[in-house]
C-alpha cells in the first residue's frame, strides 16, 4: 500500500494535512519531526514525505530540525509554512524574519505554475500563518508563486521534486489547496486506492503486534470513540479483550440496557458493573463541581482497577482521538491549548500499557469506521456525553432521585429533537436540574416543584459554542413532556447563553 509521511513540526495543522491526504485516497500517517532518514528508506510502499508547518523559527537553535540525511532521500518531499522554510535553510538557500507578519486570507499570484500548483488560477486566495520568509532559493530551485509579503510563495526544485508552499494548502480557507495536494500526490506517483477499510486491517495487524499475547482492557462507555475502540481491538484480540462499562447510576436513560444489548455476546468479554451505589454514597454532601468531578473520577478509576486485576490485564485500550490530543498539549512541537477531560484520567495510577489505535483520526473518520464495523446508527450519531455524565447537570448534592428527574428530562430532549429530525444538527441538547424550587400550579393545586433547564447548542470544536435557536413549537412540546411525564417537575426554562461567556455544561 502506498503511503505519505507528514513529519510533524509542531504546526496546528500538522494533522489536518494527513487528513487531507488520506482524503485523497492515500494512506498518511504523522510521525515526529526528528523520524530518522533510515527509519523512512525502511517503510514499504513510502511514496512521499510532506514537512508541516511549526511556530519556531528554523534559524533558531531550539527549533525542531529535520533528521540527518532527509534531503538524500530519493522521496518528493514537499514542505508547508515552517516546512518550506526549513528545506530553503538545509539546502542552500536563505530565510529572515519579515518586516511584518502574513496572516489569514492572502493573494497569491502564480509567475509559472509548474506542476505543482498546475490547474490553479492565476491569481488566487490562500491562507497564510507566518512572519518569517525565504529570502533566497539555493541552487536549482525557481519561485512558481509570491505574495506582496513573500517574495518566494512557491518554489519547485523538479529535478529533485522538492518543492515547498508558504502558505497553508490543507485547509478549507485556501481556494485550491486540494488542488495542491492533489498535484503533490500523483508528484509522488502514489496511488489513490486507500480506504478505511484498509485502516480497520492494518490496525489489526498493529494491535496485534503491539499486545502480542497480553491480556486487554478498555472502558466503554457509549460514545463512538470507545465503542469503535473496542471493537476494532476486539477483532484482533478476541475475548483477550475485555470492555467494561460502569453504570454509575449517571448515565443517559436507558443506557445500560442499550450497552448490553449492543455489546453483549460479541468477539470480545464485555462486563457491565452496576456500581451505582457506590457512586451516590461517594457523592454524599459534595455539592461543589470540581469536588464532584474528582468524587465521580476517583471511585471510577476505583472499579476499573478492580476489574483490570480480576481480568489480569497488562494494556489499556484508550479511545482517545487526535483532536483530544491536541487540546491536551500532547504532540510533541504544539503549545498546550486546553486540558481535555478525557485524557490522562485513568492510565498514570494504573500501570498499564497504553494503545490508542484511534489516536490519528478524526471525529468524522471515527464514524466512518464505526460504520464500517457496523455499530449502531444510535452510536455514531448520538450527543457527546460527558465524563461524570449526570452528576454535572443535576446542580447540588446528587442523589438518585434527582439524578433520575434530570435523566428523564434529557431523554426527553433527545426524544423531542430526534423527532423534528435535528437532532444530528446539534452538538448536545440536554437537561439541567436546579436545586431550587418554584410555585406552580397544576390541576386545581399550587405546586412547588423543581424547574428543569433545557440547553441545546451548536459547536464546531467544543472551544466556543453558541444557543441553538430552536423553534418555538419545539421548545414548547419538550416543555409540556418535561411538566407532563415527570411529576416532580412544574416549570422548564430554557438556557439563552453562548460559550463564553457560559460553558456548555453547568458545572
Ligand atoms: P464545557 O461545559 O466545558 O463542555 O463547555 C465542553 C464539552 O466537553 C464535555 N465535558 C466533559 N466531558 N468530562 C468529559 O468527558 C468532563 O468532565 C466534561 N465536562 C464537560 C461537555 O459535555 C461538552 O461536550
Amino acid at each position: 500500500m502506498d503511503e505519505v509521511i507528514v513529519l510533524d513540526f509542531g504546526g496546528q495543522y500538522c494533522h489536518l494535512i494527513s487528513r487531507r491526504i488520506r482524503e485523497l485516497g492515500v494512506y498518511c500517517e504523522v510521525l515526529p519531526s526528528d523520524t530518522s532518514a533510515g527509519e523512512l528508506r525502511n517503510r514499504d510502499g513510502l511514496k512521499g514525505v510532506i514537512l508541516s508547518g511549526g511556530a519556531a523559527s528554523v534559524y533558531d537553535d531550539e527549533s525542531p530540525q529535520c533528521s540527518e540525511g532527509l534531503f538524500e532521500l530519493e522521496l518528493p518531499m514537499l514542505g508547508i509554512c515552517y516546512g518550506h522554510q526549513l528545506i530553503a535553510h538545509h539546502t542552500g538557500g536563505k530565510v529572515k524574519s519579515g518586516d511584518a507578519g502574513e496572516y489569514g486570507l492572502t493573494e497569491l499570484t502564480i509567475k509559472d505554475s509548474g506542476k505543482l500548483l498546475e490547474g490553479l488560477k492565476k491569481k488566487t486566495r490562500v491562507w497564510m500563518n507566518h512572519k518569517d520568509i525565504v529570502e533566497k532559493l539555493p541552487e536549482g530551485y525557481s519561485v512558481l508563486a509570491s505574495t506582496d509579503h513573500s517574495p518566494v510563495a512557491a518554489y519547485a526544485n523538479d529535478k529533485r521534486k522538492i518543492y515547498g508552499v508558504q502558505f497553508h494548502p490543507e485547509v478549507t480557507h485556501t481556494e485550491d489547496g486540494m488542488k495542491v495536494l492533489e498535484n503533490f500526490i500523483a508528484l509522488c506517483g502514489a496511488s489513490r486506492d486507500w480506504s478505511m477499510a484498509d485502516f480497520i486491517d492494518k490496525s489489526v495487524v498493529e494491535a496485534k503486534e503491539v499486545i502480542g499475547d497480553r491480556k486487554a482492557i478498555i472502558g466503554l462507555s457509549g460514545g463512538v470513540d470507545s465503542s469503535t475502540a473496542a471493537v476494532l481491538v476486539s477483532k484482533a484480540l478476541g475475548d483477550r479483550l475485555t470492555a467494561v462499562y460502569v453504570d454509575t447510576g449517571l448515565m443517559r436513560y436507558r443506557e445500560t440496557e442499550f450497552m448490553d444489548e449492543t455489546f453483549s455476546g460479541k468477539e470480545m468479554n464485555f462486563i457491565i458493573v452496576d456500581a451505582a451505589d457506590r457512586f451516590f454514597k461517594a457523592l454524599e454532601g459534595v455539592t461543589d463541581p470540581e469536588l464532584k468531578r474528582k468524587v465521580i473520577g476517583g471511585t471510577f478509576i476505583e472499579v476499573f482497577e478492580e476489574e483490570a486485576e480480576k481480568v489480569g490485564a497488562e494494556v489499556l485500550i484508550q479511545g482517545t482521538i487526535y483532536s483530544d490530543r491536541i487540546e491536551s498539549g500532547v504532540t510533541k512541537h504544539s503549545d498546550n491549548i486546553k486540558s481535555h477531560h478525557n485524557v490522562g484520567g485513568l492510565p498514570e495510577e494504573m500501570k498499564l500499557d497504553v494503545y490508542e489505535p484511534l489516536r490519528d483520526l478524526y471525529k468524522d473518520e471515527v464514524r466512518e469506521i464505526a460504520r464500517q464495523l457496523k455499530l449502531p446508527e444510535e452510536i455514531i450519531t448520538r450527543h457527546v456525553f460527558p465524563g461524570p455524565g449526570l452528576g454535572i447537570r443535576v446542580l447540588g448534592e446528587v442523589t438518585p432521585e434527582k439524578a433520575d428527574i434530570c435523566r428523564r428530562a434529557g431523554y426527553i430532549v433527545e426524544e423531542e429533537l430526534k423527532r423534528a429530525g435535528v437532532y444530528e444538527e446539534y452538538w448536545m441538547g440536554f437537561a439541567v436540574l436546579l436545586p431550587v424550587k418554584s410555585v406552580g400550579i397544576q390541576g386545581d393545586s399550587r405546586s412547588y416543584k423543581y424547574p428543569v433547564v433545557v440547553r441545546v447548542i451548536e459547536s464546531k470544536d467544543a472551544m466556543t459554542a453558541n444557543f441553538s435557536k430552536v423553534p418555538y413549537e419545539l421548545l414548547e412540546a419538550i416543555s409540556t413532556r418535561i411538566t407532563n411525564e415527570i411529576a416532580e417537575v412544574n416549570r422548564v426554562v430554557y438556557d439563552i447563553t453562548n460559550k463564553p461567556p457560559a460553558t456548555m455544561e453547568w458545572e
